[in-house]
């Protein structure tokens, strides 16, 4: 809490002078209003000993004229303090979606979308709340209740203490309800986040649960979710009229109370119609400020809470972060050689008794070389290949870029060296050409990026894009769904040959091909990549056989390194591992 609340302090710091001349016409505002009473009281008794027009006319505009002083005072809050918070709030967004797209892989497979999402919009929207309203409405309404208190007090003291009695109940009522309410109001955004979810989950594997027949299992899940969120949002409504019904029936009956008592006081003369008057409309004005205490109580455990859900994801460590003295990399010498020295690898969430993934991995890849890497399946080559960006770190051993320890580059410059195409290929739903060209210096002149992305996609043998109905500007749909999986894997490596790396990781980019265009394929990639050192995760022997080298993964090691032929010739392994595949290619060729 006492952490909470200093880190709030540290992000409003900017903006504290503007917050304190909202809060300074809140509580101006406040003042004013409680005037309205006095002038009232005034008037009463004026009308008792010597009633005159002008009087009710003075009084009347006095009445007015501080009413609207009141109205400007709150517009001014609003100025002073909505325009800097929600620019608060802004920065606070954005720090956070910096920061999670900074944040390694490994965070986001810990971390649901969901929960960062949630994090993100509802609890930075808490926060600023608190920031512009909370927080000054707070103070203006305990100054409220106390100059109130005072005021009512001058007209009579008893009548005060009873007053006070009567809104200690109201606030812990309040602030109980809104403590409770709060509750149901976080669980139904939570509730409507999953229900966005099934939906969005659904539509995205429409295909998947037509094939199963799975649809009314996928609706069932919805219904859950659906009455879930009805009950919940009934609870809520109860709960509210419950509360209503209490903060009408509470108030008024005490209001009652203490007319009954007043008017005792003025027939024994212990007050006059004027006090009693100006006591009642002290009263009124000083009810609403004490229901809002006890709300703001509720929020501020609410916003605590928000505090802490929000720095709870900026806390996580990143690990994967730039080195502070990195070493300068000459782009135009860069040759992209890949030396791999006993690295050693285990996820972080791997169970304790499992041995490493990678225990030494030793492998030259030289400079301009194209060197295919195979293996067993799940034997973790799309993981050695993905250390090498540092999507994952090493936790051993050594990888090296001509000579310099990835480690010790910025990470932009390691990723500006390198290009990575996955096996699953992720396509945004932008045109064809944004996709292509989104490793590609945004700066370079319109016709140079044309060029590029056009020599990228031919050399992928992406030529296609030109009948499509908007050619290389077509919009590609949600997740690349009008393309073929074929065509979506040629874009993606189109992206990474765009991207001119002097090092191109490829994570079986031909899986989807059939085995004469991925020949073609690889022959135009040998052209255009003429010196770019290109590492290569391969299944079939027909994409081996383009390769200069293959190094064989096995047991978390690299078992053998050398032509698909020697291979071939020297480790059974790899002759059992190619047997199957190489066949199916003599049968078909
Ligand atoms: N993020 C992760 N956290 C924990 N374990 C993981 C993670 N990613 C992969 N693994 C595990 O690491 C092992 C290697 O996975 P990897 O994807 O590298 O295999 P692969 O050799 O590329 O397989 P394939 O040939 O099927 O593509 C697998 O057992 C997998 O379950
Ligand atoms: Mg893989």
């Amino acid at each position: 809490m006492i952490d909470a609340m200093g880190r709030l302090w540290r992000i409003i710091k900017p903006i504290r002078h503007r917050l304190f001349m909202g809060l300074m016409v809140t509580i101006a505002a406040s003042v004013v209003g409680l005037m309205i009473p006095q002038v009232l009281g005034v008037l009463v008794n004026n009308l008792e000993t010597s009633p005159t027009v002008a009087t009710v006319w003075f009084a009347g505009g006095v009445i007015v004229a501080l009413g609207l002083l009141e109205a400007v005072l709150m517009w001014l809050r609003r100025v002073f303090a909505v325009g800097p918070s929600t620019d608060i709030e802004r920065k606070m967004r954005v720090r956070f979606y910096t920061w999670i797209l900074d944040m390694p892989v490994a965070f986001h497979n810990d971390w649901g979308s969901g929960q960062l999402l949630s994090r993100a919009q509802q609890d930075v929207t808490q926060i600023r709340r608190w920031i512009a309203f909370g927080m000054i409405m707070m103070v203006s309404s305990a100054a409220t209740i106390v100059v109130g208190l005072y005021m009512m007090s001058r007209s009579s003291v008893l009548l005060a203490l009873i007053f006070m009695v009567i809104i200690f109940p109201i606030v812990v009522l309040t602030y109980r309800f809104q403590r409770d309410y709060s509750v149901f109001t976080r669980r139904s955004q939570d509730l409507n986040g999953e229900i966005s979810t099934t939906v969005e989950q659904s539509v995205q594997g429409i295909r998947v649960l037509k094939a199963f027949g799975r649809s009314k299992q996928a609706l069932a899940n919805f219904d859950d979710d659906a009455v879930a969120l009805r009950d919940n949002e009934i609870r809520k409504a109860t709960t509210l009229a419950r509360f209503d019904m209490f903060m009408l029936a509470l108030p008024e009956s005490m209001l009652g109370l203490s007319l009954l008592l007043g008017l005792l006081q003025v027939n024994s003369g212990a007050m006059n119609v004027g006090q009693l008057a100006s006591f009642f409309a002290t009263a009124t004005l000083v009810v609403g400020p004490t229901r809002m205490v006890g709300m703001l109580f509720g929020q501020a455990v609410q916003t605590t809470t928000a505090l802490e859900r929000y720095f709870e994801v900026m806390d996580a460590e990143n690990t994967i972060v730039s080195p502070t003295d990195p070493v300068t990399i000459d782009f135009d010498r860069a040759t992209g050689e890949l030396v791999m020295d006993e690295v050693r690898f285990r996820f972080h969430d791997a169970p304790e008794d499992a041995p490493d993934l990678f225990q030494g991995v030793n492998l030259h890849v030289r400079p301009g070389e194209t060197m295919a890497l195979v293996g067993v399946t799940g034997n973790g080559k799309s993981t050695l290949l993905q250390l090498v960006p540092r999507i994952f770190d090493i936790t051993g051993g050594c990888i090296t870029i001509d000579g310099v320890s990835v480690h010790d580059m910025d990470l932009d410059d390691l990723r500006r060296l390198t290009a990575f195409a996955f096996e699953d290929t992720t396509l945004f739903s932008f045109s064809v050409r944004d996709n292509v060209l989104l490793g590609v210096d945004p700066e370079l002149p319109e016709e140079v990026r044309d060029d590029i992305a056009w020599e990228a996609l031919h050399a992928a043998d992406a030529g296609f894009v030109a009948d499509l109905a908007d050619g290389i500007d077509t919009h590609i749909g949600e997740q690349g769904f009008s393309l073929s999986g074929g065509q979506r894997q040629r874009i993606a490596l189109a992206r990474a040959i765009a991207a001119r790396p002097a090092l191109l990781l490829l994570d079986d980019p031909l899986s989807a091909l059939d085995t004469k265009t991925e020949e073609r394929v690889i022959a135009q990639l040998r052209e255009v990549l003429d010196n770019t050192t290109t590492f290569i995760i391969a299944h079939r022997s027909s994409t081996v056989a383009l390769a200069d080298r293959v190094a064989l993964l096995d047991h978390g090691k690299i078992a053998a390194v050398g032509t698909h032929q020697e291979l071939l010739r020297t480790s059974s392994r790899y002759r059992y591992l190619m047997a199957s595949p190489n066949q199916d290619v003599e049968v078909q060729s």
